[in-house]
This record gives structure tokens, C-alpha cells and sequence, in this order.
């Protein structure tokens, strides 16, 4: 029964795992493929590039919408593919393609953008022109730049591509030098836009096409465009040639036609005439960076439609009247960077829609009588400027915005007039001075610019008077000469930086002279004149400082005499222990002499003994002794037996004065010194003292040199104190006695004390 339900439970368990196996190999499957590639939440945008793929991996469904298969190692259009009927868009950019096969593309009918790039196909051929792209039935896009196709033409009887659906061909960098046949293009009926960018073409004939709309052959090698060039593509609005270094536009070029052109970017080529008359429809022409020397009589008559013309970085010198004759659209003009030195005066007035005329980095050399009754902005920077009329902006009757940076002005006429005028710079001209008449005619005046320029007297509020509008000035980088004394100069401040009509940040108000407030800003410089006041409430600060200055030494003065009264005391103390000390060293001197005293009495040498020996008569008539007279040295210690040797010197008597002497004397001399002699023997003197503190001397008194120094003062001969031996003995090791009494060692007394 037992082994029964055993083996059912393994059976059960073997079936759940299997169970499990399964599952877990479902999940696998995408969990490969979005384990290597990027899949995005609902996994229809799969990314597996540079994934080093030579085939697609498996797992990818059907609901896939967009594929990139860029930078792989793919050798041929991967078959699998044509399950992904949902597909939009597929990269296959950066792979190893030579060719494609004819049914690569079936079932891939929700194909819009197909990239080819950067693969290796050399011949259309290999391609299957003809066939590959027709189940792609909604294609629109298909890049195939960066191969290596070299010749773009019919082939032998067919067209070159055929999609009814493609819009955008992209054929940049395939070395393609020539466009020949039929026409290429026959096969694309809805062909809108053809890239034919870095190909070293030469011309771009034979392209006929009803629909094409733009045509982009920037970077190729054009030369010229020949008189039918553009008259097969009816529907051309967009023609960018920039950067077709020798490319010019013949002056013959007046069959180069085209009713439809409306945007045409001719930039870095080599024109040397604009002709644009053959293009009625354009409206905006870009035909910077090339060779144009001047511009003739009616140049732009037939572009009445032109909006836009940049004619920036030519060598343009010099206009006519008419030259802008017909531009009745024009609305921006850019003539900077030519070498225009005078702009001739109606010329303007043939533009009556012209808002914008950028002027800058020409060799004019004064603004003139421009008249234009639609300029609203005019930029005339870098133009070497030295003059401008007082009349010079009444004929530009809807001028805004003025430029004259960058110029050479150094004077602004009075009343200089205009109703219009908003925006004026001027910075960095030369300009020194202004008045009260200078905007004076100028009341629309908003924002006035002058950095940079040679100011130095302080504007007065009343230049402004008249333009009741002004809400911005930029003054910075001028030379102010700062005169704080001067009422105007805060009076000018206030104007410019007070709100609610601030005009000026006051950092960039700066002084530059008198010399001691230069680089200072103007508030800096003459904040105390304006606020006297705070100079007060200033001076007042400095009385607080000085009187907590004067609190403050005065305390530390008490704090340290009392310190030094406390350590006098301290001193005092330490004397009167000292003096203490030697008192009773005194009195045990006294008692040890006392002592002494008796146990010399014992020694007194006998009278007698000093008598000269009596005569063999005069003892034979003395009375006999009894006892001898060494039985009383019994009593004596093996010291004093010594000391009895020296009694033929000295009497008893003498060693007791002599000590008394030497045991009191020195203490005399020490506080006789104490008081009278030099300063630091008396200060090493108190220091040793200090050092030396009465248990230090009972100790002494209790050692055993101790005792045998005290029996051996007895003997001292010299005039040294007992003190000072004591002193010197604790001072140093011992030394010998005797080094005392040589000769040549009165400088180590000295220093004893
Ligand atoms: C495909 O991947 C490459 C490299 O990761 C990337 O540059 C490219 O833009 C991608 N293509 C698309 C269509 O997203
Ligand atoms: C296209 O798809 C259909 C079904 O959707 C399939 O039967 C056919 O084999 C596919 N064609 C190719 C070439 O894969
Ligand atoms: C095709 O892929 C290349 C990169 O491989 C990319 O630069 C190009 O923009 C792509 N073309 C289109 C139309 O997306
Ligand atoms: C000017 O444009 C018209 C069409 O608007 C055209 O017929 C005429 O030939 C053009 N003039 C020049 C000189 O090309
Ligand atoms: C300009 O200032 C001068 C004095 O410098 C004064 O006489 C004259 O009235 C002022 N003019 C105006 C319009 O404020």
C-alpha cells in the first residue's frame, strides 16, 4: 500500500515538472530573443543591432511593426522575414547584402521605410530593380545610400526601380558620376524627393519626373546647369546645389527655367551672377558664399515672389537704384559680409515689403538717406561707420530695431529723429558725450545699448525727458567719472536702478576715474556721500568699538597685576618658609654646637699640657697621680679621638668661636645678599631656595651623609656657609672636598651661590 501512493507521487510529481519544462521552454522562446535584442512592453519595435546576428533569431512575432537588424553580419536578406506582415519598418543599414533576391519583400505589404545603407551593393542589377520592391505595396522610403552603385540609369530596356509607392529615394554617397538613360526615375511614379548628396556628379540631366518635388545634389562636382536641366521636373519646388564648389549659374542661363522652383539653396558654389529670372515661383533663394561682384539693374525682376534672399559673404560692391527692382514680396534681406560701400538711396524703396536688411561687415561709412517705408529692423554693425545724419532715420518710417554696433561713430546729432525707432545700439563706437536734444526726437525710444563706448561725464535724468517709454539701458563698460559730490550723479542712479522703472543692473554701473574709486561700481563709490547718515551711525560704532577696546584692556590690566600681586604673595610666602628654615637649621646648628660643647669639655686639653713639661726636679716635687689620664677618653667616639690630633693647633676654644662663626655667618651673608647684590644671583639664589623645601632639609637631616657632613662641619676651615654646603650638595653629585680650596676655582664659587 505504502510503495503504492510512493510511486503515484512520483509519477505526479515527474508529470508537474515535465509540465513546468514546457512552459518554462514557451517562455523561452521570447525571452531569447528579448533577452538579446531590445524589445519594447507589447514587442512589436524590436532593436537588434550591432548583435553580431548573421540570421534573425527566433521568436519574433507577428506583431512586429518595426525591426532593426542594423550593424549585423548579414550576407543575405534574411527569408524569415517575409512572415512579419505587419512589418513598417525595417533597418537592415550596416550589414554585408550584396544583392537582394526578387521575393524578398513578400508579404511585406505594411512596409513604409526600408534602409539599405551602408551594405554592399555594386550593381542595380543584383538588386532585382525591377521586381524587389513591388509587393511592397506602401513603401515609401528607401535609403540606400552608402553603396557602392556608381551609375544611376535606365538598364538594358527596363526601367531602373519600379514602386508605384516610393516617395523618397536616398542615394547619398554611392559615387554615382552620371545620371543617364531614358530616365531613371520612369519607374517611380510618386517619386517626391531624390537625394543624390556627396556623388561626384557633373550634371544632373535626364531626370524626368512628374512628380519629384525636391532634388538634393549638395557636395557633388556640378558645373553648370544647362538651359532644359530643370524643365522635365515639372513639380520641382525644393533645389539645394550647396556646396558644388565650381558650379555657376551661366548668364545665358536664361532658358534655365522653372515655373515651380520655390526654395533654391545655391550657397558655397561659384556664382557670379544671381540669376534667378528664370524661376517666377521662388520664394526663398540662398545664395551665400560665393562670387557675386555686383548686382545688375533688375537682377531679382522676375522673382516677385521672392520672400527670402541671402546674398551674405559675397564680394558684392556696390548696388544699383533698381537693382532690387520686382522684389515686391521680399521680406528679408542679407547683404552682410559684401563690401557694399554705399547703399544707393531709393534702392530700398523698391522692396515695399522688406521688414529685415542686415547690412553688417560692409564698407559704408555712413548711414545716409535710407529710405524704406517697411524696414523694421536694420542692422548696420561692423560697417566702419563715422557718421550718421541727423536726417538719416526720417526716411525709414517704420524703423524698430536699429544696429549700429561695431562702428566708428564718436558723435550722435541733436534731434536725430524717428517715431517709430525702439531698439538703438550703439555699443562699442567711440561716442563721448550726449545731451538733453540727443533722443530728444526719439519718444518711442525703449532700450538704449551704448557698452562699451567712451562715456565719462554721468548722464542726467533730463536726457530722457522726452521718451517716456524707455525701459532699458545698457551703460557698461564706459569710463564714468565719478563725482559723488555731484547732486545729478545720484540723481542719474536712482533714474537708472530704482524700480519700478529699472532700466540698469548697478554692477554694471562702474567708476573708472577719479583713480580711487576706480573699478568700483557707483553705489560703492559713493555710498557714504549719499548715505551720511550711515557714516554717523558708522562713527558711532567706532566710539562703541573704542570704548569696549578700552573696557577690555583695562580688565586684562587688573586680571594681570592681580596675578602678578597673587604671585608676590606666593613669593613672600615662600620666603618667610625659607627664612623659617635657615632659623631652624640655626637652632639645631646651635644645639649640635651645645652638644659639641659638651663633648669637647670632656677633650679640653689639660692646662697643664700647654705648660712647658715641668724640670726632672720640679715633678720629682709634684704629688703623685692615681689614675691615667687616658682612661677619661673612654667615653669618647674614634671621631673626636681623631679631632684630638689636631689640638696642638687649636685650643677647644677656638674651634668652638670658629664654628660659631662659619654655622652663623653664612646665613647673614645670604639675607644681606638677598637684599643688596645683583639681581640674578639673587634670583638663582631664590630659585635654588624654592627648589629647596623644608621636609627636604629633614630628610637630609635624618641621612647619613647628613650626619657625616655635620660632624665634618666642625672642621670647616674656610669662610663657606653650612647652608650653602648643604645646598651644593643637593645641587650636584659630590665632589671633592678639596676642588674648593684650588686655586683657579672661584668662578665654580661664584656659581655655588
Ligand atoms: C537601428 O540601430 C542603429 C544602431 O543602434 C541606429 O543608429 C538606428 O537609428 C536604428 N534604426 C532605427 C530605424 O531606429
Ligand atoms: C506570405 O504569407 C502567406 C500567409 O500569410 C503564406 O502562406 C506565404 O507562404 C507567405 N509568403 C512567403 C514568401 O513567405
Ligand atoms: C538608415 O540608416 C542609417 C544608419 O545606418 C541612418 O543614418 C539613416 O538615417 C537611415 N535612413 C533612414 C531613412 O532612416
Ligand atoms: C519671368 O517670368 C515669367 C513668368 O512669370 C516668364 O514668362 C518670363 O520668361 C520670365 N522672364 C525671364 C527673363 O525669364
Ligand atoms: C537742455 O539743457 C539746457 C541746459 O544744459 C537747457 O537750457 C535746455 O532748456 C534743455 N533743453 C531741454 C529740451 O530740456
Amino acid at each position: 500500500m505504502l510503495r503504492l501512493s510512493s510511486v503515484w507521487i512520483i509519477l505526479i510529481s515527474w508529470n508537474l515538472l515535465a509540465f513546468a519544462r514546457s512552459l518554462d521552454d514557451d517562455d523561452k522562446t521570447i525571452g531569447d530573443l528579448c533577452f538579446l535584442c531590445r524589445c519594447n512592453l507589447d514587442k512589436t519595435d524590436i532593436d537588434c543591432s550591432r548583435r553580431g546576428l548573421t540570421d534573425i533569431p527566433n521568436g519574433l512575432g507577428l506583431q512586429v511593426t518595426k525591426l532593426n537588424i542594423s550593424n549585423n553580419e548579414f550576407t543575405k536578406f534574411p527569408e524569415s522575414l517575409s512572415r512579419l506582415h505587419n512589418l513598417v519598418n525595417l533597418d537592415i543599414s550596416s550589414n554585408q547584402l550584396k544583392g537582394l533576391p526578387d521575393n524578398a519583400l513578400y508579404n511585406l505589404t505594411a512596409l513604409v521605410v526600408l534602409n539599405l545603407s551602408r551594405n554592399y551593393f555594386d550593381s542595380w542589377l543584383n538588386l532585382n530593380p525591377n521586381d524587389v520592391l513591388l509587393p511592397a505595396t506602401h513603401l515609401k522610403i528607401l535609403d540606400l545610400s552608402y553603396n557602392k552603385f556608381q551609375t544611376m540609369g535606365n538598364l538594358a530596356n527596363q526601367e531602373l526601380l519600379i514602386s508605384p509607392s516610393l516617395e523618397t529615394l536616398i542615394l547619398d554617397h554611392c559615387e554615382i558620376n552620371s545620371i543617364h538613360g531614358r530616365s531613371p526615375l520612369s519607374g517611380l511614379i510618386n517619386i517626391r524627393v531624390l537625394k543624390l548628396n556627396f556623388n561626384p556628379l557633373l550634371r544632373i540631366q535626364n531626370l524626368i519626373s512628374s512628380s519629384l518635388r525636391s532634388l538634393f545634389v549638395s557636395n557633388c562636382e556640378l558645373t553648370t546647369l544647362n538651359h532644359n536641366e530643370l524643365m522635365f521636373l515639372p513639380s520641382l519646388t525644393h533645389l539645394k546645389m550647396s556646396n558644388n564648389y565650381r558650379l555657376e549659374l551661366a548668364s545665358s542661363a536664361n532658358n534655365l527655367f522653372s515655373q515651380s522652383l520655390k526654395y533654391i539653396d545655391i550657397s558655397y558654389c561659384n556664382i557670379l551672377q544671381p540669376n534667378l529670372k528664370g524661376f517666377p515661383s521662388l520664394r526663398k533663394a540662398i545664395l551665400n558664399h560665393n562670387m557675386v561682384r555686383y548686382l545688375e539693374s533688375n537682377a531679382f525682376a522676375n522673382n516677385t515672389e521672392l520672400e527670402y534672399l541671402d546674398l551674405s559673404n559675397n564680394n558684392i560692391a556696390s548696388l544699383r537704384y533698381d537693382t532690387f527692382r520686382g522684389l515686391k514680396m521680399l521680406k528679408h534681406l542679407d547683404l552682410s559680409w559684401n563690401e557694399i560701400a554705399v547703399i544707393p538711396e531709393d534702392s530700398l524703396l523698391e522692396m515695399p515689403s522688406l521688414t529685415q536688411l542686415k547690412l553688417s561687415r560692409n564698407y559704408l561709412s555712413r548711414v545716409g538717406h535710407l529710405r524704406s517705408m517697411s524696414v523694421t529692423i536694420l542692422d548696420m554693425s561692423s560697417c566702419e561707420l563715422n557718421t550718421i545724419g541727423k536726417d538719416s532715420l526720417e526716411g525709414l518710417q517704420s524703423i524698430v530695431e536699429l544696429d549700429l554696433s561695431q562702428n566708428l561713430l564718436s558723435y550722435i546729432p541733436d534731434s536725430i529723429s524717428s517715431n517709430t525707432l525702439k531698439y538703438l545700439n550703439l555699443n562699442y563706437n567711440r561716442i563721448s558725450s550726449i545731451n538733453n536734444l540727443t533722443f530728444f526726437m526719439l519718444n518711442r525710444l525703449t532700450s538704449l545699448s551704448v557698452v562699451g563706448n567712451r562715456f565719462t561725464m554721468i548722464w542726467r535724468r533730463s536726457f530722457f525727458d522726452s521718451n517716456p517709454y524707455l525701459e532699458r539701458l545698457d551703460l557698461s563698460d564706459n569710463m564714468w567719472r565719478c563725482d559723488c559730490s555731484d547732486e545729478n550723479m545720484r540723481d542719474f542712479y536712482d533714474f537708472v536702478t530704482l524700480e519700478p522703472n529699472k532700466k540698469e543692473e548697478s554692477f554694471n554701473l562702474i567708476c573708472n576715474s577719479p583713480a580711487n574709486v576706480n573699478t568700483q561700481t557707483w553705489l560703492e563709490a559713493c555710498y557714504f556721500t549719499w548715505n551720511p547718515t550711515e557714516k554717523t551711525a558708522n562713527a558711532d560704532t567706532l566710539i562703541w568699538f573704542i570704548v569696549v577696546m578700552i573696557i577690555g584692556l583695562s580688565l586684562c590690566i587688573i586680571l594681570v597685576s592681580g596675578i602678578r600681586s597673587s604671585m608676590k604673595r606666593r613669593l613672600a610666602a615662600i620666603q618667610a618658609e625659607r627664612e623659617r628654615q635657615v632659623e631652624e637649621a640655626r637652632d639645631r646648628l646651635r644645639q649640635m654646637r651645645i652638644r659639641a660643647e659638651q663633648e669637647a669639655l670632656c677633650n679640653t686639653p689639660d692646662p697643664r699640657d700647654l705648660i712647658a713639661p715641668p724640670s726632672y726636679d720640679e715633678a720629682l716635687s709634684m704629688p703623685k697621680l692615681n689614675v691615667s689620664c687616658h682612661s677619661l677618653n673612654e667615653t669618647g667616639s674614634g671621631k673626636t679621638r681623631r679631632k684630638r690630633g689636631r689640638r696642638k693647633t687649636k685650643s677647644s676654644g677656638d674651634l668652638l668661636e670658629e664654628t660659631d662663626r662659619n654655622g652663623d655667618a653664612p646665613v647673614y651673608d645670604d639675607l644681606e645678599l638677598t637684599e643688596t647684590q645683583e639681581e640674578d644671583r639673587q634670583r638663582r639664589r631664590r630659585r635654588r631656595n624654592r627648589r629647596y623645601g623644608s621636609h627636604e632639609i629633614a630628610e637630609l637631616d635624618q641621612s647619613p651623609g647628613a650626619r657625616r657632613r655635620r660632624m665634618s662641619e666642625y672642621i670647616v676651615e674656610n669662610d663657606d656657609s653650612v647652608i650653602v654646603e648643604v645646598q651644593a650638595q643637593l645641587e650636584r653629585p659630590l665632589r671633592p672636598r678639596n676642588r674648593r680650596y684650588s686655586i683657579d676655582d672661584n668662578d665654580v664659587r661664584e656659581s655655588d651661590f
